[in-house]
Protein backbone atom coordinates (compact mmCIF):
# COMPACT_ATOMS: atom_id res chain seq x y z
CA UNK A 1 0.00 0.00 0.00
CA UNK A 2 1.36 3.66 -1.23
CA UNK A 3 1.86 6.09 1.56
CA UNK A 4 -1.10 7.97 -0.41
CA UNK A 5 -3.32 5.09 -0.11
CA UNK A 6 -2.40 5.07 3.93
CA UNK A 7 -2.83 8.48 4.43
CA UNK A 8 -6.33 8.57 2.79
CA UNK A 9 -7.79 5.72 4.72
CA UNK A 10 -6.78 7.64 8.06
CA UNK A 11 -8.17 10.60 6.47
CA UNK A 12 -11.91 9.00 6.22
CA UNK A 13 -11.38 7.14 9.64
CA UNK A 14 -10.91 10.47 10.93
CA UNK A 15 -13.67 11.71 10.03
CA UNK A 16 -15.94 8.71 10.50
CA UNK A 17 -14.70 8.57 14.05
CA UNK A 18 -16.09 12.06 14.53
CA UNK A 19 -19.54 10.81 13.57
CA UNK A 20 -19.64 8.71 16.84
CA UNK A 21 -21.48 10.36 19.70
CA UNK A 22 -21.83 10.01 23.43
CA UNK A 23 -23.75 6.54 24.44
CA UNK A 24 -23.79 5.25 20.97
CA UNK A 25 -23.83 1.30 20.56
CA UNK A 26 -20.90 0.88 17.44
CA UNK A 27 -20.20 -1.63 15.08
CA UNK A 28 -16.72 -1.80 14.41
CA UNK A 29 -15.84 -3.21 10.93
CA UNK A 30 -12.20 -4.99 9.64
CA UNK A 31 -9.15 -5.02 7.37
CA UNK A 32 -7.03 -2.36 7.24
CA UNK A 33 -9.16 0.83 7.27
CA UNK A 34 -11.51 0.26 9.84
CA UNK A 35 -8.41 -0.90 11.81
CA UNK A 36 -7.56 3.02 11.82
CA UNK A 37 -10.99 3.87 12.60
CA UNK A 38 -10.45 1.63 15.86
CA UNK A 39 -7.53 3.30 16.92
CA UNK A 40 -8.93 6.32 16.63
CA UNK A 41 -11.92 5.88 18.47
CA UNK A 42 -9.86 4.23 20.99
CA UNK A 43 -8.15 7.77 21.05
CA UNK A 44 -11.78 9.21 22.02
CA UNK A 45 -12.59 6.55 24.62
CA UNK A 46 -8.87 7.41 26.29
CA UNK A 47 -9.97 10.67 26.14
CA UNK A 48 -13.58 10.26 27.70
CA UNK A 49 -16.08 9.81 25.32
CA UNK A 50 -18.52 6.69 26.72
CA UNK A 51 -19.46 3.70 23.96
CA UNK A 52 -20.27 0.51 24.00
CA UNK A 53 -19.22 -1.64 20.63
CA UNK A 54 -19.58 -4.70 18.69
CA UNK A 55 -16.95 -6.27 16.29
CA UNK A 56 -16.91 -7.92 13.41
CA UNK A 57 -13.61 -10.08 13.60
CA UNK A 58 -11.83 -11.56 16.13
CA UNK A 59 -9.01 -8.92 15.29
CA UNK A 60 -10.95 -5.93 15.51
CA UNK A 61 -12.53 -7.20 18.80
CA UNK A 62 -8.68 -7.92 20.12
CA UNK A 63 -7.41 -4.38 19.24
CA UNK A 64 -10.48 -2.71 21.22
CA UNK A 65 -9.95 -4.80 23.97
CA UNK A 66 -6.13 -3.64 23.85
CA UNK A 67 -7.49 0.09 23.61
CA UNK A 68 -10.27 -0.51 26.25
CA UNK A 69 -13.04 0.28 24.42
CA UNK A 70 -15.74 -1.37 26.19
CA UNK A 71 -17.07 -4.81 24.20
CA UNK A 72 -20.85 -5.65 24.20
CA UNK A 73 -23.01 -7.99 22.55
CA UNK A 74 -26.40 -8.72 20.97
CA UNK A 75 -27.84 -9.98 24.05
CA UNK A 76 -27.50 -6.71 25.83
CA UNK A 77 -27.51 -4.46 22.46
CA UNK A 78 -29.59 -5.71 20.02
CA UNK A 79 -29.06 -2.65 17.74
CA UNK A 80 -26.45 -0.63 16.59
CA UNK A 81 -26.37 3.03 16.53
CA UNK A 82 -23.57 3.05 13.76
CA UNK A 83 -21.30 1.09 12.24
CA UNK A 84 -18.28 1.42 10.24
CA UNK A 85 -16.67 -0.72 7.99
CA UNK A 86 -14.19 -0.72 4.82
CA UNK A 87 -14.89 -2.26 1.38
CA UNK A 88 -13.42 -3.37 -1.77
CA UNK A 89 -15.15 -2.40 -4.13
CA UNK A 90 -17.70 0.57 -3.92
CA UNK A 91 -20.08 1.06 -7.09
CA UNK A 92 -23.27 3.52 -7.73
CA UNK A 93 -25.65 2.80 -5.17
CA UNK A 94 -23.28 1.61 -2.73
CA UNK A 95 -23.18 -1.82 -4.25
CA UNK A 96 -20.15 -3.02 -2.45
CA UNK A 97 -17.96 -5.79 -2.54
CA UNK A 98 -16.34 -7.03 1.25
CA UNK A 99 -14.59 -9.82 2.04
CA UNK A 100 -10.80 -9.01 1.36
CA UNK A 101 -10.36 -9.68 4.83
CA UNK A 102 -12.05 -12.69 5.23
CA UNK A 103 -14.42 -11.39 7.69
CA UNK A 104 -17.59 -10.61 5.21
CA UNK A 105 -20.07 -13.60 7.43
CA UNK A 106 -19.79 -11.28 11.09
CA UNK A 107 -19.27 -7.89 8.98
CA UNK A 108 -22.79 -8.80 7.40
CA UNK A 109 -24.34 -9.66 10.73
CA UNK A 110 -22.98 -6.19 12.26
CA UNK A 111 -24.22 -4.25 9.26
CA UNK A 112 -27.62 -5.88 9.54
CA UNK A 113 -28.21 -5.17 12.52
CA UNK A 114 -27.03 -1.46 12.40
CA UNK A 115 -29.09 1.75 12.57
CA UNK A 116 -26.96 3.16 9.97
CA UNK A 117 -23.50 1.52 8.08
CA UNK A 118 -21.20 3.76 6.67
CA UNK A 119 -18.40 2.85 4.66
CA UNK A 120 -14.72 4.47 4.74
CA UNK A 121 -12.36 3.42 2.03
CA UNK A 122 -9.45 5.70 -0.22
CA UNK A 123 -10.66 6.54 -3.83
CA UNK A 124 -9.01 3.45 -5.29
CA UNK A 125 -12.24 1.24 -4.02
CA UNK A 126 -14.50 3.30 -6.47
CA UNK A 127 -15.68 0.98 -9.29
CA UNK A 128 -18.32 2.00 -11.92
CA UNK A 129 -19.39 -2.19 -12.05
CA UNK A 130 -18.48 -4.67 -9.47
CA UNK A 131 -16.32 -7.51 -10.19
CA UNK A 132 -12.77 -7.12 -10.64
CA UNK A 133 -11.94 -7.77 -7.25
CA UNK A 134 -12.65 -11.60 -6.95
CA UNK A 135 -16.00 -12.21 -4.75
CA UNK A 136 -15.65 -13.69 -1.43
CA UNK A 137 -18.06 -16.70 -0.72
CA UNK A 138 -17.85 -18.38 2.63
CA UNK A 139 -18.55 -22.25 2.78
CA UNK A 140 -19.21 -24.96 5.04
CA UNK A 141 -15.81 -26.79 4.54
CA UNK A 142 -17.74 -29.83 3.28
CA UNK A 143 -19.24 -28.20 0.90
CA UNK A 144 -16.88 -26.44 -0.72
CA UNK A 145 -16.48 -29.02 -4.10
CA UNK A 146 -19.94 -29.16 -4.29
CA UNK A 147 -20.25 -25.33 -4.23
CA UNK A 148 -16.84 -24.70 -5.96
CA UNK A 149 -18.65 -26.24 -9.01
CA UNK A 150 -22.20 -24.58 -9.10
CA UNK A 151 -19.98 -21.37 -9.05
CA UNK A 152 -18.71 -22.35 -12.01
CA UNK A 153 -21.96 -23.60 -13.54
CA UNK A 154 -22.19 -19.44 -13.37
CA UNK A 155 -19.06 -18.65 -15.18
CA UNK A 156 -17.43 -17.74 -11.76
CA UNK A 157 -14.01 -19.33 -11.32
CA UNK A 158 -13.68 -20.00 -7.56
CA UNK A 159 -10.30 -20.21 -5.92
CA UNK A 160 -9.97 -21.84 -1.88
CA UNK A 161 -8.34 -18.93 0.23
CA UNK A 162 -4.60 -19.76 1.55
CA UNK A 163 -2.38 -17.59 3.86
CA UNK A 164 0.59 -16.26 1.95
CA UNK A 165 2.33 -19.06 3.86
CA UNK A 166 0.30 -21.98 1.88
CA UNK A 167 -1.89 -22.89 4.81
CA UNK A 168 -5.48 -23.06 4.33
CA UNK A 169 -7.27 -19.83 5.41
CA UNK A 170 -10.39 -20.16 8.45
CA UNK A 171 -12.24 -17.62 8.85
CA UNK A 172 -13.89 -16.87 12.37
CA UNK A 173 -16.51 -19.52 12.01
CA UNK A 174 -14.22 -22.66 10.49
CA UNK A 175 -15.61 -22.11 7.34
CA UNK A 176 -13.27 -21.72 4.22
CA UNK A 177 -13.28 -19.02 1.56
CA UNK A 178 -13.95 -19.48 -2.13
CA UNK A 179 -12.30 -16.22 -4.15
CA UNK A 180 -14.41 -16.09 -7.16
CA UNK A 181 -13.31 -14.28 -10.13
CA UNK A 182 -15.99 -13.02 -12.18
CA UNK A 183 -15.15 -9.40 -14.38
CA UNK A 184 -17.97 -6.59 -14.40
CA UNK A 185 -19.67 -8.60 -17.14
CA UNK A 186 -20.54 -11.72 -14.87
CA UNK A 187 -21.73 -8.92 -11.55
CA UNK A 188 -24.22 -7.21 -14.59
CA UNK A 189 -27.05 -8.29 -12.06
CA UNK A 190 -25.71 -8.26 -8.77
CA UNK A 191 -29.05 -8.98 -6.84
CA UNK A 192 -29.74 -11.97 -9.25
CA UNK A 193 -26.04 -13.31 -8.54
CA UNK A 194 -26.44 -12.73 -4.71
CA UNK A 195 -29.91 -14.79 -4.73
CA UNK A 196 -28.61 -17.86 -7.24
CA UNK A 197 -25.01 -17.92 -4.74
CA UNK A 198 -27.05 -17.77 -1.81
CA UNK A 199 -29.64 -20.46 -2.65
CA UNK A 200 -26.69 -23.31 -2.90
CA UNK A 201 -26.69 -25.50 0.39
CA UNK A 202 -23.67 -25.14 1.74
CA UNK A 203 -22.26 -21.52 0.96
CA UNK A 204 -22.70 -19.47 4.41
CA UNK A 205 -22.58 -16.01 2.91
CA UNK A 206 -21.26 -14.10 0.09
CA UNK A 207 -18.96 -10.58 -0.18
CA UNK A 208 -21.90 -8.99 -2.02
CA UNK A 209 -23.80 -6.17 0.03
CA UNK A 210 -26.21 -4.65 -1.28
CA UNK A 211 -28.69 -2.25 -0.74
CA UNK A 212 -26.68 -2.08 2.78
CA UNK A 213 -24.66 1.21 3.28
CA UNK A 214 -25.94 4.52 4.02
CA UNK A 215 -22.90 6.24 3.26
CA UNK A 216 -19.38 5.96 1.92
CA UNK A 217 -16.51 7.96 2.97
CA UNK A 218 -14.48 7.89 -0.17
CA UNK A 219 -10.84 9.83 0.88
CA UNK A 220 -7.50 11.05 -0.92
CA UNK A 221 -5.25 13.13 0.55
CA UNK A 222 -6.86 16.29 0.28
CA UNK A 223 -10.42 15.45 1.80
CA UNK A 224 -13.13 13.47 1.66
CA UNK A 225 -16.51 12.85 -0.35
CA UNK A 226 -19.48 11.90 0.90
CA UNK A 227 -21.11 9.10 -1.59
CA UNK A 228 -25.00 7.98 -1.04
CA UNK A 229 -26.96 5.79 -2.29
C1 LIG B 1 -12.76 -7.56 5.45
C2 LIG B 1 -13.32 -6.49 4.59
C3 LIG B 1 -12.58 -5.21 4.53
O1 LIG B 1 -13.41 -4.21 5.00
C4 LIG B 1 -12.17 -4.96 3.12
O2 LIG B 1 -11.38 -6.04 2.70
C5 LIG B 1 -11.40 -3.64 2.97
O3 LIG B 1 -10.19 -3.75 3.65
P1 LIG B 1 -9.12 -2.59 3.65
O4 LIG B 1 -9.68 -1.47 4.45
O5 LIG B 1 -7.91 -3.23 4.29
O6 LIG B 1 -8.85 -2.19 2.23
O7 LIG B 1 -14.34 -6.63 3.95
O8 LIG B 1 -13.48 -8.74 5.33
Amino acid sequence: MSDAQQAAKMVAAQRAADLIEEGMVVGLGSGSTATLFIKVLGEKVKSGLKIRAIASSAASETLARELNIPITDFDADPVIDLTVDGADEVAPGLALIKGGGGALLREKIVASASKQFFIVADKSKIVERLGKFPLPVEVIPMAAPLVSRQLQDLALIPTIRHHADGSLYITDEGNLILDCASGPELIADPELLAAEIRAMVGVVEHGLFLGMADLALIADTTGVEEHRP
